[in-house]
């Protein structure tokens, strides 16, 4: 049997033009029907088109497998450390309990290499959501350990075309050779960005489905650092979930900002044969392409509405005894502690005037909040900064109220994108026991300060 690149190259066709990704199957089959074996193994990908490149992968694989699961309904993970490293696996928006929450010394003790960890939860909302390591982020994310986790709804929902991408920059060279992951003058700033531009793992893939078919794009940003302004050439896009969770009435979508760790949900009707539709980040006036989308000939019924999607049963908050929290995030330039082993730690950011003290078995800072079980909070973010900082917050799904000291239609999410200078108000129920990260999901911030965790009992 040829495999498939020999069969395109054997057929004539271009790689480039036909390169759609290989999703790597990690579904086994037992008693529960959501049973998935995955690994953090090295392995090595072609990104750039005619080189390898030494990256971290799950399963072998870049793109990582999509974790399909239902709302309501048990899911395992049987998770193996394949690295040299230890490791442990975060799954990002999910409200589950803190011992899945996959946060090394608050939730778990690290998965060791050759360690195996089973992971058991039973997701609650329906939606897009991710996962990831949460132990030395910038290289196991940087290098590829980034993978789609998508809920179906509990009763489903009937889209014709259901497509993941997930939006990464790699720090590559021409040659597919490493370059910095980090650099402390950008660590400082926005970040240090990538500079091969992928979706599911490929430059710009180009999808084909049938005209009228009502598609539904789960748009996911695992980069370490963009922020990707989305729009949609081509055809009308409506905004139908945010960050994993259903807006309350759809709307159409013109620019989309989406920073490290944000999703979006997008829904459209594909327009007739031939015509193509091209889904785009802006940076300043210019448009990059992410993916292209061409209509096929027509093979169902042309449709004209799109479904709805049910809202998810996060808890509302009671906002007339909610206690609000302020919460001011710095930049601090000056502070470098040396660790015992003479390493420097630069600290360039802080939450309310501290920076994350670090943590291992034996020191567990203290909580940046100490919630009281079942009350309902209003968090309210400044940004005293020049940059954009994705303030993501563990276990618990935020309800925004405002953005920038306006009202805006409150919308549910895991990561509230402060822009520059930015602020929010967004509630919650502190429902969940446990102590739970939050931290802003630029990595590089992160890991230079910008990081706590509040504790909720
Ligand atoms: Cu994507 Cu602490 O998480
Ligand atoms: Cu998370
Ligand atoms: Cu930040």
């Amino acid at each position: 049997m040829l495999d498939r690149r020999a069969f395109l190259q054997l057929s004539g066709i271009s790689l480039a033009s036909v390169a759609l990704p290989q999703w790597s199957l990690a579904q086994v089959k037992t008693d529960i029907e959501y049973h998935y074996k995955l690994t953090a193994e090295p392995s090595s990908a072609e990104l750039i088109p005619g080189f390898q490149t030494s990256v971290l992968t799950f399963n072998g694989n870049i793109p990582a497998p999509v974790i399909r699961a239902r709302q309501g309904k048990p899911v395992r993970i049987e998770f193996t450390n394949k690295l040299n490293e230890p490791t442990t696996i975060h799954w990002h928006g999910l409200r589950i309990p803190i011992e899945m929450d996959g946060v090394p010394f608050l939730s778990q003790p690290p998965v060791m290499p050759g360690e195996t960890f089973v992971y058991e939860f039973t997701p609650p909302d329906a939606g897009t959501f991710w996962y990831h390591p949460h132990m030395n982020s910038t290289v196991q994310l940087g290098k590829g350990l980034v993978g789609a986790f998508v809920v179906d709804e509990a009763e489903p929902v009937d889209f014709d075309i259901d497509e993941v991408l997930i939006l990464k920059h790699w720090h590559l060279d021409k040659k597919g050779e490493w370059k910095a992951l980090t650099r402390p003058r950008y660590a400082a700033r926005m970040g240090t960005p990538g500079e091969w531009g992928t979706a599911n793992g490929i430059h710009d893939p180009q999808f084909s489905y049938p005209a009228g078919s009502r598609v539904r794009l789960r748009i996911a940003n695992v980069d370490n650092t963009m922020t990707y302004n989305l729009r949609m050439k081509g055809t009308d896009a409506q905004v139908i979930a945010i960050d994993g969770n259903p807006v309350s009435s759809p709307y159409p979508l013109d620019q989309h900002k989406i920073g490290p760790g944000m999703r979006l949900d997008i829904g459209l009707i594909m327009p007739d044969e031939g015509q193509h539709v091209a889904l785009e980040y802006l940076l300043g006036k210019f448009g990059f392409p992410v993916a292209g989308f061409t209509a096929t000939a027509q093979t169902g019924d042309i449709h004209s509405e799109l479904p709805s999607l049910p809202i998810n049963p996060v808890p509302v908050p009671d906002l007339d005894t909610a206690e609000t929290i302020n919460f001011v995030f710095e930049w601090e330039g000056a502070i470098s502690p040396t660790d015992e082993a003479g390493n420097t730690h630069p600290v360039f950011w802080l939450i309310n005037r501290r920076a994350w003290e670090g943590m291992s078995k034996d020191n567990i800072p203290e909580p940046v909040a100490d919630l009281t079980l079942g009350h309902s909070y209003i968090f309210e973010l400044r940004n005293n900064t020049q940059y954009h900082h994705p303030i993501h917050l563990h276990g618990h799904t935020f309800l925004v109220l405002e953005m920038d000291g306006k009202p805006v239609t409150p919308f549910h999410t895991d990561t509230v994108l402060l822009g520059k200078n930015g602020r929010a108000k967004a509630a919650f129920v502190a429902d969940n026991p446990g102590s739970w990260m939050y931290h802003c999901h630029v990595i590089e911030h992160m890991k230079t300060g910008l990081m706590g965790y509040v504790r909720v009992s």
